[in-house]
Protein backbone atom coordinates (compact mmCIF):
# COMPACT_ATOMS: atom_id res chain seq x y z
CA UNK A 1 0.00 0.00 0.00
CA UNK A 2 1.25 3.68 -0.64
CA UNK A 3 2.33 5.60 2.33
CA UNK A 4 0.96 9.00 0.13
CA UNK A 5 -1.06 10.77 2.49
CA UNK A 6 -4.53 10.49 1.73
CA UNK A 7 -5.79 13.39 -0.38
CA UNK A 8 -8.61 15.54 0.97
CA UNK A 9 -11.43 17.00 -1.83
CA UNK A 10 -13.33 20.06 -1.27
CA UNK A 11 -16.77 19.14 0.35
CA UNK A 12 -18.86 20.64 -2.07
CA UNK A 13 -16.94 18.12 -4.71
CA UNK A 14 -17.85 14.94 -2.92
CA UNK A 15 -20.41 12.98 -3.90
CA UNK A 16 -23.76 13.20 -2.00
CA UNK A 17 -24.81 9.31 -1.96
CA UNK A 18 -22.37 6.49 -2.36
CA UNK A 19 -23.01 2.81 -3.85
CA UNK A 20 -21.20 0.25 -2.98
CA UNK A 21 -21.08 -3.41 -4.16
CA UNK A 22 -19.00 -5.17 -1.67
CA UNK A 23 -18.01 -7.81 -3.66
CA UNK A 24 -14.71 -9.93 -3.92
CA UNK A 25 -14.87 -11.71 -0.35
CA UNK A 26 -14.74 -15.45 -1.54
CA UNK A 27 -12.07 -14.54 -4.19
CA UNK A 28 -9.96 -12.94 -1.27
CA UNK A 29 -10.88 -16.42 1.08
CA UNK A 30 -10.20 -18.69 -1.87
CA UNK A 31 -6.93 -16.81 -2.87
CA UNK A 32 -5.68 -17.25 1.30
CA UNK A 33 -7.12 -21.18 0.76
CA UNK A 34 -9.41 -20.53 3.37
CA UNK A 35 -13.49 -20.91 4.03
CA UNK A 36 -15.54 -18.26 2.27
CA UNK A 37 -17.18 -17.91 5.02
CA UNK A 38 -13.88 -16.24 6.69
CA UNK A 39 -13.82 -13.93 3.56
CA UNK A 40 -17.01 -12.50 4.33
CA UNK A 41 -15.59 -11.84 8.29
CA UNK A 42 -13.08 -10.11 6.92
CA UNK A 43 -15.04 -7.91 4.42
CA UNK A 44 -17.73 -6.97 7.44
CA UNK A 45 -14.47 -5.63 9.33
CA UNK A 46 -14.14 -3.15 6.51
CA UNK A 47 -17.53 -1.01 6.72
CA UNK A 48 -16.79 0.88 9.54
CA UNK A 49 -14.04 2.82 8.45
CA UNK A 50 -16.02 3.39 5.03
CA UNK A 51 -18.77 4.49 7.30
CA UNK A 52 -16.21 6.53 9.50
CA UNK A 53 -14.53 8.01 6.26
CA UNK A 54 -18.27 9.02 5.04
CA UNK A 55 -18.58 10.73 8.60
CA UNK A 56 -15.57 12.72 8.76
CA UNK A 57 -15.90 13.93 5.28
CA UNK A 58 -19.41 14.98 5.51
CA UNK A 59 -21.18 12.66 2.88
CA UNK A 60 -24.74 11.43 4.02
CA UNK A 61 -25.92 8.84 2.35
CA UNK A 62 -24.04 5.58 1.98
CA UNK A 63 -25.61 2.25 0.78
CA UNK A 64 -23.90 -0.76 0.85
CA UNK A 65 -25.10 -3.93 -1.36
CA UNK A 66 -24.80 -6.79 1.31
CA UNK A 67 -27.27 -9.61 0.17
CA UNK A 68 -28.66 -9.55 -3.07
CA UNK A 69 -32.55 -11.63 -4.24
CA UNK A 70 -29.87 -13.48 -6.59
CA UNK A 71 -27.43 -14.81 -3.42
CA UNK A 72 -30.54 -17.39 -2.17
CA UNK A 73 -29.18 -19.20 -5.11
CA UNK A 74 -25.61 -19.95 -3.22
CA UNK A 75 -25.35 -22.96 -1.40
CA UNK A 76 -27.58 -23.30 1.86
CA UNK A 77 -24.37 -23.09 4.14
CA UNK A 78 -23.12 -19.76 3.03
CA UNK A 79 -26.30 -18.24 3.09
CA UNK A 80 -26.80 -19.18 6.90
CA UNK A 81 -23.50 -18.04 7.65
CA UNK A 82 -23.98 -14.54 5.94
CA UNK A 83 -27.10 -14.02 7.97
CA UNK A 84 -25.66 -15.19 11.23
CA UNK A 85 -22.57 -13.00 10.65
CA UNK A 86 -24.54 -9.85 10.00
CA UNK A 87 -26.43 -10.33 12.83
CA UNK A 88 -23.37 -10.73 15.09
CA UNK A 89 -21.75 -7.21 13.23
CA UNK A 90 -25.27 -5.55 14.15
CA UNK A 91 -24.86 -6.32 17.66
CA UNK A 92 -21.17 -5.88 17.65
CA UNK A 93 -21.26 -2.67 16.64
CA UNK A 94 -24.69 -1.05 17.26
CA UNK A 95 -23.49 1.46 19.77
CA UNK A 96 -20.53 2.57 17.96
CA UNK A 97 -23.34 3.42 15.18
CA UNK A 98 -25.31 4.99 17.20
CA UNK A 99 -22.47 7.04 19.19
CA UNK A 100 -21.21 8.04 15.76
CA UNK A 101 -25.36 9.50 15.08
CA UNK A 102 -25.93 7.28 12.14
CA UNK A 103 -29.86 6.55 10.82
CA UNK A 104 -30.06 3.03 10.02
CA UNK A 105 -32.38 2.07 6.53
CA UNK A 106 -32.82 -1.09 4.97
CA UNK A 107 -33.62 -1.75 1.46
CA UNK A 108 -34.89 -4.77 0.23
CA UNK A 109 -37.57 -7.76 1.80
CA UNK A 110 -36.73 -7.09 5.49
CA UNK A 111 -39.86 -9.26 5.97
CA UNK A 112 -38.69 -12.45 4.11
CA UNK A 113 -35.52 -12.55 6.47
CA UNK A 114 -35.37 -15.09 9.06
CA UNK A 115 -36.33 -13.38 12.86
CA UNK A 116 -32.63 -13.50 14.34
CA UNK A 117 -31.76 -10.66 11.73
CA UNK A 118 -35.22 -8.78 10.72
CA UNK A 119 -36.10 -7.71 14.66
CA UNK A 120 -32.63 -6.80 15.65
CA UNK A 121 -32.38 -4.38 12.76
CA UNK A 122 -36.05 -3.24 12.78
CA UNK A 123 -34.55 -2.40 16.51
CA UNK A 124 -31.49 -0.74 15.59
CA UNK A 125 -33.68 1.24 12.72
CA UNK A 126 -35.75 2.47 15.25
CA UNK A 127 -32.78 3.24 17.59
CA UNK A 128 -31.65 5.59 15.11
CA UNK A 129 -34.30 7.40 13.40
CA UNK A 130 -33.37 10.39 14.95
CA UNK A 131 -29.79 9.97 13.99
CA UNK A 132 -28.20 12.62 11.04
CA UNK A 133 -24.99 12.31 10.90
CA UNK A 134 -24.56 9.65 8.13
CA UNK A 135 -27.81 7.42 6.50
CA UNK A 136 -26.34 4.43 6.27
CA UNK A 137 -28.47 2.27 3.64
CA UNK A 138 -27.97 -1.35 3.69
CA UNK A 139 -29.20 -3.08 0.76
CA UNK A 140 -30.69 -6.66 2.11
CA UNK A 141 -32.61 -9.23 0.25
CA UNK A 142 -32.53 -6.20 -2.62
CA UNK A 143 -32.93 -5.89 -6.03
CA UNK A 144 -33.46 -3.67 -8.17
CA UNK A 145 -36.55 -5.30 -10.45
CA UNK A 146 -38.30 -6.51 -7.73
CA UNK A 147 -37.83 -2.77 -5.86
CA UNK A 148 -39.65 -1.27 -9.41
CA UNK A 149 -42.13 -4.29 -9.65
CA UNK A 150 -42.92 -3.57 -6.21
CA UNK A 151 -43.65 0.15 -7.14
CA UNK A 152 -45.60 -0.55 -10.12
CA UNK A 153 -48.11 -2.88 -8.12
CA UNK A 154 -48.53 0.09 -5.69
CA UNK A 155 -49.13 2.03 -8.93
CA UNK A 156 -51.92 0.22 -10.31
CA UNK A 157 -53.25 0.03 -6.83
CA UNK A 158 -53.44 3.62 -6.47
CA UNK A 159 -54.80 3.79 -10.12
CA UNK A 160 -57.17 0.89 -9.59
CA UNK A 161 -58.71 2.95 -6.61
CA UNK A 162 -58.95 6.40 -8.35
CA UNK A 163 -55.93 7.91 -6.25
CA UNK A 164 -53.89 8.58 -9.54
CA UNK A 165 -55.17 9.22 -12.76
CA UNK A 166 -53.24 6.84 -15.55
CA UNK A 167 -51.58 10.17 -17.40
CA UNK A 168 -50.16 11.61 -14.02
CA UNK A 169 -47.48 8.39 -13.80
CA UNK A 170 -44.71 10.19 -14.45
CA UNK A 171 -41.26 9.32 -12.71
CA UNK A 172 -41.57 11.23 -9.72
CA UNK A 173 -44.56 8.99 -8.85
CA UNK A 174 -42.48 6.15 -9.10
CA UNK A 175 -39.64 7.21 -7.66
CA UNK A 176 -41.89 8.31 -4.51
CA UNK A 177 -43.07 4.57 -4.49
CA UNK A 178 -39.19 2.82 -4.52
CA UNK A 179 -37.57 2.11 -1.27
CA UNK A 180 -34.91 4.87 -1.71
CA UNK A 181 -37.53 7.70 -1.66
CA UNK A 182 -36.64 11.00 0.12
CA UNK A 183 -33.02 9.90 -0.54
CA UNK A 184 -30.65 11.44 -3.24
CA UNK A 185 -29.42 9.10 -5.93
CA UNK A 186 -26.38 7.71 -5.84
CA UNK A 187 -23.93 10.06 -7.74
CA UNK A 188 -21.14 7.11 -7.14
CA UNK A 189 -21.07 3.68 -7.47
CA UNK A 190 -17.98 1.11 -6.30
CA UNK A 191 -18.08 -1.68 -7.11
CA UNK A 192 -14.75 -3.99 -6.14
CA UNK A 193 -13.39 -6.91 -6.90
CA UNK A 194 -12.16 -5.95 -10.64
CA UNK A 195 -16.42 -6.63 -12.09
CA UNK A 196 -17.52 -4.10 -14.39
CA UNK A 197 -21.61 -5.01 -13.77
CA UNK A 198 -23.90 -3.48 -11.64
CA UNK A 199 -25.89 -7.15 -10.21
CA UNK A 200 -29.65 -5.81 -9.77
CA UNK A 201 -28.11 -3.31 -7.64
CA UNK A 202 -30.27 0.38 -7.76
CA UNK A 203 -30.66 0.17 -12.03
CA UNK A 204 -32.96 2.68 -11.73
CA UNK A 205 -31.18 5.34 -9.23
CA UNK A 206 -28.11 5.06 -10.69
CA UNK A 207 -28.99 6.59 -14.08
CA UNK A 208 -26.46 9.46 -13.99
CA UNK A 209 -23.89 8.02 -11.08
CA UNK A 210 -20.19 7.54 -12.28
CA UNK A 211 -19.20 3.96 -11.79
CA UNK A 212 -15.43 3.44 -10.27
CA UNK A 213 -14.38 -0.25 -10.61
CA UNK A 214 -11.79 -0.99 -7.65
CA UNK A 215 -9.33 -4.21 -8.41
CA UNK A 216 -8.95 -5.04 -4.74
CA UNK A 217 -11.15 -7.45 -3.00
CA UNK A 218 -13.56 -6.22 -0.53
CA UNK A 219 -11.98 -7.44 2.65
CA UNK A 220 -9.02 -5.34 1.10
CA UNK A 221 -10.81 -1.97 0.45
CA UNK A 222 -9.05 0.13 2.72
CA UNK A 223 -9.77 4.17 3.80
CA UNK A 224 -7.24 4.89 0.64
CA UNK A 225 -9.31 2.95 -1.55
CA UNK A 226 -11.81 4.40 -0.57
CA UNK A 227 -10.38 7.61 -0.69
CA UNK A 228 -8.84 6.55 -4.27
CA UNK A 229 -12.06 6.09 -5.52
CA UNK A 230 -14.08 9.86 -4.27
CA UNK A 231 -10.61 11.53 -6.44
CA UNK A 232 -11.40 9.68 -8.96
CA UNK A 233 -15.28 10.48 -8.69
CA UNK A 234 -13.90 14.22 -8.45
CA UNK A 235 -12.45 14.11 -12.27
CA UNK A 236 -14.71 12.82 -13.52
CA UNK A 237 -16.60 15.06 -16.39
CA UNK A 238 -20.53 14.83 -15.66
CA UNK A 239 -22.77 15.88 -18.25
CA UNK A 240 -26.23 14.55 -17.84
CA UNK A 241 -26.80 14.44 -21.52
CA UNK A 242 -25.52 18.28 -22.10
CA UNK A 243 -22.47 18.47 -24.65
CA UNK A 244 -18.70 19.84 -22.54
CA UNK A 245 -18.83 23.41 -23.79
CA UNK A 246 -22.52 23.63 -21.60
CA UNK A 247 -20.70 21.97 -18.93
CA UNK A 248 -17.54 24.21 -19.03
CA UNK A 249 -18.72 27.19 -20.60
CA UNK A 250 -14.72 28.44 -20.32
CA UNK A 251 -14.22 26.21 -23.15
CA UNK A 252 -16.26 28.02 -25.68
CA UNK A 253 -14.69 29.44 -27.92
C1 LIG B 1 -19.56 -10.34 -1.92
O1 LIG B 1 -18.53 -11.23 -2.09
C2 LIG B 1 -20.47 -10.70 -0.78
C3 LIG B 1 -21.80 -11.14 -1.17
C4 LIG B 1 -22.26 -11.26 -2.37
C5 LIG B 1 -22.71 -11.49 -0.09
P1 LIG B 1 -18.72 -12.56 -2.94
O2 LIG B 1 -19.14 -13.65 -1.99
O3 LIG B 1 -19.62 -12.35 -4.08
O4 LIG B 1 -17.25 -12.82 -3.42
P2 LIG B 1 -16.81 -13.46 -4.82
O5 LIG B 1 -17.43 -12.62 -5.89
O6 LIG B 1 -17.32 -14.87 -4.83
O7 LIG B 1 -15.32 -13.36 -4.80
C1 LIG C 1 -23.46 -8.53 -5.86
O1 LIG C 1 -22.40 -9.40 -5.88
C2 LIG C 1 -24.20 -8.65 -4.57
C3 LIG C 1 -23.51 -8.17 -3.37
C4 LIG C 1 -22.34 -7.62 -3.33
C5 LIG C 1 -24.23 -8.34 -2.14
P1 LIG C 1 -22.50 -10.86 -6.54
O2 LIG C 1 -21.20 -11.50 -6.31
O3 LIG C 1 -23.70 -11.57 -6.04
O4 LIG C 1 -22.73 -10.52 -8.07
P2 LIG C 1 -22.49 -11.43 -9.36
O5 LIG C 1 -23.24 -12.70 -9.14
O6 LIG C 1 -21.01 -11.68 -9.49
O7 LIG C 1 -22.99 -10.61 -10.50
MG1 LIG D 1 -19.31 -11.83 -6.02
Amino acid sequence: MSTEPLPTINPADLPKHVGIIMDGNGRWASARKLPRLEGHRRGAERIFDVVDSCIDQGIKNLTLFAFSVENWKRPEEEVNGLFKLGEWVLRANLSRLLKRKVRLRVIGDLEAMPDFVKIPLKEAIAASAENDALNLIVALNYGARQEVTLAAQKLAQDVASGKLKPEDVNWQSIESRLQTSGLPDPDLIIRTSGESRLSNFLLLQSAYAEIVIVKAHWPDFTKEEFQAALLEFTKRERRFGMTREQIQPTLKS
